[in-house]
């Protein structure tokens, strides 16, 4: 089959695109906002952009809590979440109102960033201390602006559990992260392969 997004003549129930685009990695976005209130929300339009530096983006779609901090305050923090963790992460993401922390009503406990002043998941294998280099109301072919929100920020410092730490590597197979797919679905990384790159 073939099917133009614009028309939604897909024929099916639901559109696949978020299936196709699958898995995704899930940035739980911890900020506060300017008097200091700690926001906690998943995002799945996540990725890692740049290597030099470290630059990460999320895209949120609406005016969400996440991007209103982040343009206010200039810093976030992105958190692995993993397995154990997702009841935890899936609970974050309801729609409380502005100012009620959502890590409290999912009883996460956060804890301290070394260079930025939102917190990062406790429990979390690995986080990401970032800071917000712009954001984009990107539009679409028409020109028209989207409803979506990219944040771009360079991450300024990095948190491992050492336990997650072996033979000189992050261990992802052993932190085992959730990952978004399409309608209900998650995909979690247990098992990971090798292939080394063919040379010229
Ligand atoms: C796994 C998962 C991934 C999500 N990814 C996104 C996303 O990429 N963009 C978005 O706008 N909302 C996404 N959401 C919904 C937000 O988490 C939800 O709207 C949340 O209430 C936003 O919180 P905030 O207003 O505190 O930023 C996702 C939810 C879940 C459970």
């Amino acid at each position: 089959m073939h099917y133009t997004p614009a028309d939604k003549d897909h024929g099916l129930p639901h559109d696949p695109f978020k299936a196709i685009v699958a898995p995704r990695p899930i940035g739980w976005i911890s900020s506060l906002d300017k008097d200091g209130r700690l926001n906690l929300a998943p995002y799945s339009f996540f990725n890692a952009i740049s290597d030099h530096p470290h630059i990460v983006m999320f895209s949120s779609y609406g005016e969400k809590d996440s991007a209103a901090n982040i343009e206010a305050t200039g810093e976030f923090v992105c958190s692995l979440a993993t397995w154990d963790l997702r009841e935890a992460m899936n609970h974050s993401s309801a729609p409380y109102p502005h100012g009620v922390s959502e890590a409290e009503k999912a009883g996460l406990a956060m804890a301290e960033s070394r260079v930025v002043k939102p917190p990062r998941v406790a429990a979390a294998p690995t986080a990401l201390e970032c800071r917000l280099l712009k954001t984009d109301r990107i539009a679409g072919l028409d020109g028209q602006w989207s409803g979506n929100i990219v944040v771009f920020g360079e991450v300024v410092s990095i948190y491992v559990d050492d336990a997650f730490i072996r033979d000189g590597r992050f261990d992802l197979a052993a932190a085992r992260p959730i990952a978004r797919c399409g309608y209900r679905d998650y995909a979690v990384v247990t098992g990971l392969f090798e292939m080394v790159r063919p040379e010229l």
